[in-house]
């Protein structure tokens, strides 16, 4: 084993970070949800590194990640109520909120608007990281713009050169696997701008009103990366659909000599179907474990030399709402659309 990847050096490892940090450097950090690519958020030049590594837009907003409630009000101001409520029942925990920021948070963070992301993750290494560094962590993803998103230490380090990237906290492969769930509470109801790991029907209980449904209209589109067609996705090509529009798809690529992977939601053992040229992988049948896997899967998959990979989607209920939202953006095509609108 790495000795520099073993629990006994997590101590020695969390003083690392924060001089790393406090030195404007960058860190990845292990979250329950994905990896995050880290930096001070109070110093502009740190987070400027960011976008540099990931090859990201500067004008895209990242989130602040606090150790609790308790810090809210250093990055935010006219915080409602409703702010409160969520962190107390989801917090530290798979939830971003959006609120005014305070005057001071930088534009290199807020991609210059008037509101700052923030959240309190839960992972246990990042959360005393936190609570020892006191200030923020401006963390996005910590992937390469537009690509899939990390859940272990090894694809972080794929992603990043040490170069770039000196000190990665291994936490082991995360719990939730997708990103967190991104709530708006600037304007006149809260609304629900990314599916993600804490589920929708549990805020609206909370809040005891329903989140306004975001639109393609909505004018932060373009501000919000993770709302961009096209992200997420691996290199080789992934085309979702149901078994028998993939199964007529399949038939064409093979009769091309290409290679395929299905990754497959339904047990496909008694299909009339022939698969049998195709390397078959069998997605969880739930959607907590299929969220946990989905990510590593296809980075996976995009390394085995594969052509196209085929993905029958899942079903459509609501507990499948940020999965089948993943899939949507992870899709280079689409054969028929059952996604669930937000
Ligand atoms: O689970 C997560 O949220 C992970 C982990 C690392 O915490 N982070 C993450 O960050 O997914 P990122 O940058 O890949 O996606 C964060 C999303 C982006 O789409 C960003 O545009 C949006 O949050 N966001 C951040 N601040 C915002 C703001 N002030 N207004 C609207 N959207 C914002
Ligand atoms: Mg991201």
């Amino acid at each position: 084993m790495n000795p520099s990847r073993s629990p006994a050096m997590t101590t020695e490892q969390i003083n690392t970070a924060l001089n790393l940090l406090r030195a404007g450097e960058l860190v990845g950090i292990p979250t329950e949800t994905v990896y995050g690519l880290a930096a001070d958020a109070s110093q502009p030049a740190a987070v400027a590194k960011i976008f540099a590594a990931k090859g990201r837009p500067a004008d895209h907003p990242v989130i602040v990640h606090i150790a609790g409630a308790e810090q809210l009000a250093d990055w935010a101001q006219n915080i409602p109520d409703e702010a409160y409520l969520l962190a107390e029942h989801f917090w530290p925990g798979p939830l971003t909120l959006i609120l005014e920021r305070q005057p001071h948070v930088s534009d290199s963070v807020t991609g210059g608007q008037n509101t700052v992301g923030l959240r309190a993750p839960a992972h246990p290494i990042t959360h005393e990281l936190l609570q020892q560094f006191g200030g923020g962590l401006a963390a996005p993803s910590a992937n390469q713009f537009g690509h899939v998103s990390p859940t272990t230490f090894d694809h972080v380090r794929s992603e990043f050169s040490p170069e770039v990237l000196q000190l990665i906290l291994d936490g082991g492969a995360c719990d939730v696997g997708v990103e967190s769930t991104i709530v708006s509470l600037v304007g006149d109801k809260p609304k629900l701008l990314r599916p993600g790991g804490v589920s929708r029907e549990a805020i609206e209980a909370v809040l005891g009103d329903s989140l306004e449904h975001h639109t393609n209209q909505h004018s932060a589109k373009q501000r919000v990366s993770g709302l961009l067609d096209s992200h997420y996705a691996p290199r080789t090509q992934l085309i979702t659909g149901d078994l028998l529009a993939l199964h007529a798809l399949a038939q064409q690529r093979l009769a091309q000599g290409q290679n395929i992977a299905l990754l497959h939601y339904q047990s496909i053992e008694h299909e009339q179907t022939n698969w049998l040229n195709a390397q078959c992988y069998a997605m969880p049948q739930n959607a907590e474990s299929y969220a946990q896997t989905l990510y590593a899967t296809l980075r996976h998959l995009d390394l085995a030399g594969f052509n196209v990979l085929l993905l029958e989607l899942p079903p459509t209920s609501k507990e499948w709402l940020a999965v089948h939202d993943r899939l949507h953006r992870a899709a280079h095509l689409k054969l028929g659309s059952n996604r669930i609108p937000i």
